[in-house]
């Protein structure tokens, strides 16, 4: 199978690019924040106190994620429901960073993550999908950009979508939510060894596919 990791802080174009790849190569994109989010929001509509690590690890094996394609579009599905139109709320993205922090979230996650990418060729993105999902990927890619830059990408899509966003605050939220990925005991986001480091401040969408596209080549 083809598999392509793809992992980085929030921001850095992961879905984007992983998508863009996705339909180049014609293969399956496993979006696994989604999955991430999707457990979050069972715990959030279940009164779930977020915070509460025993709790969350109790309460989170009763949400069954499936995922399942529509138009090459992934939708996650929990306990038979499509949550797909869910799951990109801020507030949702919040409680993610913190449950996806408990061990128990992370292994309920873990084999549905890995049974997908046994089965399909696929660009698989998020935090540790080079270092604990797929340590054994063809392709594994570290995409970052500057925190001016993802705030100024994320400014920019409230913007259209006819919001009113507030720069500082956005910035603020997104060095936040590095830090809460970055210093977890369990699965940090970290750059794995043989992943190749692409800075994407600079660069155009394409051109980061393009990259990422000639190295399944080599
Ligand atoms: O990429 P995203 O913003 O949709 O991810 C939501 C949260 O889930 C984010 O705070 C990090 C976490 N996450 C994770 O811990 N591991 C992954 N493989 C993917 C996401």
């Amino acid at each position: 199978m083809l598999n392509i990791a793809i992992d980085g802080p929030a921001g850095a174009g992961k879905s984007t690019i992983a998508k863009m790849v996705a339909k180049d190569l014609n293969i399956i994109y496993v979006d696994t924040g989604s999955m991430y989010r999707a457990v979050a929001l069972y715990l959030l509509r279940s009164g779930v106190d977020i915070h509460d690590e025993a709790a969350v690890s109790a309460a989170c094996t009763g949400a069954d994620i499936t995922i399942a394609y529509e138009n090459g579009s992934q939708q996650v599905y929990c306990n038979g429901e499509n949550v797909t139109p869910f799951l990109r709320e801020e507030e949702t993205g919040k409680a993610a960073s913190v449950t996806s922090a408990v061990p128990a979230v992370r292994a309920h996650l873990l084999q549905l993550q890995k049974n997908l990418a046994a089965e399909n060729d696929c660009v698989m993105d998020g935090r540790d999908i080079g270092s604990v999902v797929l340590p054994g990927a063809k392709v594994k890619v570290y995409l970052t950009a500057s925190s001016a830059e993802r705030a100024r990408r994320r400014f920019e899509e409230l913007k259209a979508a006819g919001e009113a966003p507030d720069f500082d605050r956005i910035k603020e939220d997104i060095e936040k939510r590095d830090y809460q990925d970055m210093h977890r005991e369990i699965s940090p986001l970290i750059r794995a060894e043989d992943a190749v480091l692409i800075d994407s401040t600079d660069m155009t969408i394409p051109e980061v596919a393009a990259r990422i596209e000639e190295l399944c080549n080599d």
